[in-house]
């Protein structure tokens, strides 16, 4: 006990030291940065053209400088024509900052669709990916229409997924865009391309299928007649069922609206990929890819019935 205790003293004393060291190395590293460096971003936040373009005639360093560049803070702020002038003195870009943010992502995020146009007819990737996004995720998500058309003319993937399997369509209905929503619908967003579930129900293995449920939509969903907590849709019966039809469960808009019944094809494509099939979908799971996987969870799911509906074919 006693020597319990002195060990954990001895560990405040040294977290302590530990922080004090931190601090000071900080204080060292910020008194340590070059000052040109941050002068650069500083004109340029400041939005004076005249000392930026002094400074890159001293030979300031163009991209990056700690870990930001200066196009980035332009693209931010929202300064086309610094922005310009900077890429015609040299700028990269696709040169993404510290944070792995591109010049592209800035611009996107604030909105300032004249930037996104400048910086794609100067080279920019439209599909660059920084943090599991593309440029097309992030406008769509702010709303900004003209970046998104922008965008998409210049051949940006409609239907790239972010790393939890989301599409900029699902993103921009998520945050209530309908013009944008509507964009992408006439510009190529799509369902996921699925094999069609029906032939491989016949052979499925409802009972794997019930270890499926159990491992990855157990925390969220009932499976058992009658039972009723808030937010878990029960999928007792949910074969056939008229979609978003619990009065408990509050759906979202998209599911709500969705209209018709749950068909095996269209459970199928749900559960390969939510936000995909319902752009705005509530149901926040990436989906299952596997297709066996998904024919034995469906064939479980099926089992969820005094009255089991009889198996496509049969
Ligand atoms: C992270 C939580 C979560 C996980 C995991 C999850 N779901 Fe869902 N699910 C939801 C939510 C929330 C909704 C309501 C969606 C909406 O309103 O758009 C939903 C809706 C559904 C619906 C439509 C229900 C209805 O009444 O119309 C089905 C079917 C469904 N989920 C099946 C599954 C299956 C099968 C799995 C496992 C592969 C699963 N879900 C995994 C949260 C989840």
């Amino acid at each position: 006990m006693i020597k319990q205790a002195r060990l954990s003293v001895t560990g405040a004393r040294s977290a302590i030291a530990a922080r004090s060291l931190i601090g000071a190395l900080s204080l060292l590293w910020l008194l340590a940065l070059p000052a040109q460096a941050n002068e650069l971003g500083d004109l340029v936040r400041n939005g004076d053209a005249a000392a930026v373009t002094s400074a890159l005639d001293k030979g300031a360093a163009i991209d990056e400088i700690d870990g930001v560049t200066a196009l980035y803070i332009a693209c931010e702020t929202g300064n086309a024509a610094l922005a310009d002038l900077l890429i015609k003195r040299g700028a990269d870009v696709n040169l993404p900052v510290s944070w792995q943010r591109t010049p592209l992502y800035a611009a996107n995020k604030a909105g300032f669709a004249d930037i996104v146009k400048l910086l794609l007819g100067h080279g920019a990737d439209p599909n660059q990916l920084a943090k599991g996004q593309t440029p097309l995720h992030v406008a769509a998500e702010t709303g900004c229409l003209a970046c998104v058309t922008y965008l998409v003319e210049a051949g940006s993937d409609v239907n790239a997924l972010t790393s939890n399997g989301s599409p900029p369509i699902h993103l921009a209905k998520l945050a209530g865009h309908d013009d944008v929503v509507a964009y992408l619908h006439g510009h190529g967003a799509a369902g996921p391309t699925v094999q069609p579930i029906s032939p491989r129900l016949a052979s499925a293995d409802a009972q794997s299928g019930k270890d499926v449920f159990a491992k990855t939509c157990a925390a969220c969903h009932l499976s058992a007649p009658g039972l009723k907590v808030p937010k878990r849709a029960n999928l007792w019966g949910i074969v056939g069922r008229q979609k978003g039809s619990q009065g408990d469960v509050q759906y979202s808009s998209s599911l709500k609206q969705a209209g018709g019944v749950w068909s095996f094809e269209d459970l199928n494509s749900f559960i390969a990929n939510p936000a995909l099939t319902l752009p705005g979908t509530d149901m926040s799971f990436p989906g299952l890819a596997d297709d066996n996987q998904r024919a034995d969870l469906i064939a479980y799911l099926r089992t969820l019935s005094e009255t089991p509906l009889p198996l496509p074919g049969k």
